[in-house]
């Protein structure tokens, strides 16, 4: 339900993205092009200061994130932080760095649930998709968390290299004891874009993933939730990004920058206000960026006179801007958008990149790397 500038409400949940700094390679990864040094990361006291903000604003949930955000010192205390303002803390974590010491620390501090994201169900793969030999650090992250005693969730990526994996994925999460089990088909930014050719999978291998997916889900509808996040190049209409702009929850980059969802910062034509320099009361309320696609005033045709246009709010930004270089385009994943020959277009370019094997994995590469890249 896509709500008007006049009926906003206040923000449920924070995404505190720490950092960008990352041990994992994912050519998935949604993070932008140009990443946050650690030089220019936020401060500890910064950090607070969101906290204390967000809570007072309404938030009652904030997801610390990455990039890894055990590599952050800090993490202790601003969990600590979140759990005396009263707010649910999740760790979202590649696991990498996650010791029983740590898990029981993070505990003490007042952490409920961390997810941790694997690339497979098995090992060899899960390597090579992540770029660095995880997997067995990721169990032990695992068996350490519920050690701790802490709520676990799995997070996995899904694309081209993976989908016929997903027996082994929901069968890892069952026997770790996962209370959630998210299945994210690939999103198409930043860098994941890089690699759509390598990643974007056909019709048929989502439509048997989906099939794997649906019997899991009520074979285990007891044990485990089982999230499926829609594969938006095969869907006709799109998703409700993010719930709608700027009408559920806010990003908090490692830079400051406040975005009201995690991947907006590549809109180039729209400015986003910085945390050193204004309050997220007044960010969430009042500021152009968080404003400008709210409600359905911004929409061209075909969403101005669409039914679907309350229930969409036209699709993604961030997809029609990466996708059409325009912000306000229909998102083209949408059967009635202009553009939606482009959606066709990757689909057969990336059918035939996978007969003839020409496309090699583009690696996230971190900071002053920039990728080559290919039109
Ligand atoms: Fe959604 Fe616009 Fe497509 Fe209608 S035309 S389904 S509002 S994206
Ligand atoms: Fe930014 Fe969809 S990811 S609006």
């Amino acid at each position: 339900m896509i709500r008007s500038k006049n009926e906003v409400e206040p923000p449920y949940s924070l995404l505190a993205e720490l950092t960008h700094r990352c041990p994992l390679h994912c050519p998935y990864c949604s993070n932008p092009i140009e990443m946050t040094s650690k030089e220019t990361e936020i401060t500890t006291e910064e950090w607070n200061r969101v906290l204390s903000e967000a809570a007072d604003l309404g938030v009652v949930e904030v997801h610390f994130s990455g990039g890894e955000p055990l590599l952050r010192d800090d993490l202790n205390v601003l969990i600590s932080r979140a759990h005396s303002l009263e707010m649910y803390s999740n760790l979202i974590t590649s696991g990498i760095g996650l010791t029983m010491e740590k898990a029981a620390q993070l505990k003490a501090a007042g952490l409920e649930n961390v997810q941790v994201s694997f690339q497979a169900g098995e090992a060899r793969l899960s390597n090579i998709i992540g770029g660095y030999k995880a997997f067995e650090k990721k169990r032990e992250a695992v068996y350490a968390v519920k050690e701790a005693q802490l709520h676990l969730s799995l997070n996995v990526v899904l694309h081209q290299m993976n989908l016929e994996n997903l027996n082994d994925i929901i069968l890892l999460a069952e026997e770790m004891g996962a209370e959630r089990l998210e299945l994210a088909n690939t999103q198409y930014y930043n860098w994941a874009l890089l690699n759509r050719n390598r990643l974007l999978p056909s019709r048929d291998q989502v439509e048997r993933a989906r099939e794997v997916y649906e019997e899991a889900k009520v074979r285990l509808r007891r044990k485990m939730e089982i999230i499926w996040v829609i594969p938006d190049y095969y869907s006709s209409t799109p998703k409700p990004c993010m719930g709608g702009w700027g009408a559920i929850g806010l990003t908090v980059a490692p830079n400051g920058v406040v975005l009201p969802c995690p991947t907006a910062g590549m809109i180039k034509d729209l400015s986003f206000e910085n945390i050193r320099d204004a309050s997220l009361r007044d960010i969430w309320y009042d500021s152009m960026s968080f404003n400008n696609f709210r409600g359905d005033e911004w929409m061209p045709e075909p969403c101005r006179s669409c039914d679907l246009r309350h229930e969409d709010g036209g699709g993604c930004r961030c997809q029609a801007f990466a996708l059409t270089g325009d912000a306000y385009a229909t998102d083209p994943t949408c059967m009635w958008a202009p553009d939606h020959q482009l959606i066709e277009n990757a689909i057969q370019d990336a059918k035939s990149a996978s007969s003839t094997q020409t496309s090699p994995i583009i690696y996230r590469r971190h900071f002053q790397d920039k990728p080559a890249l290919k039109k």
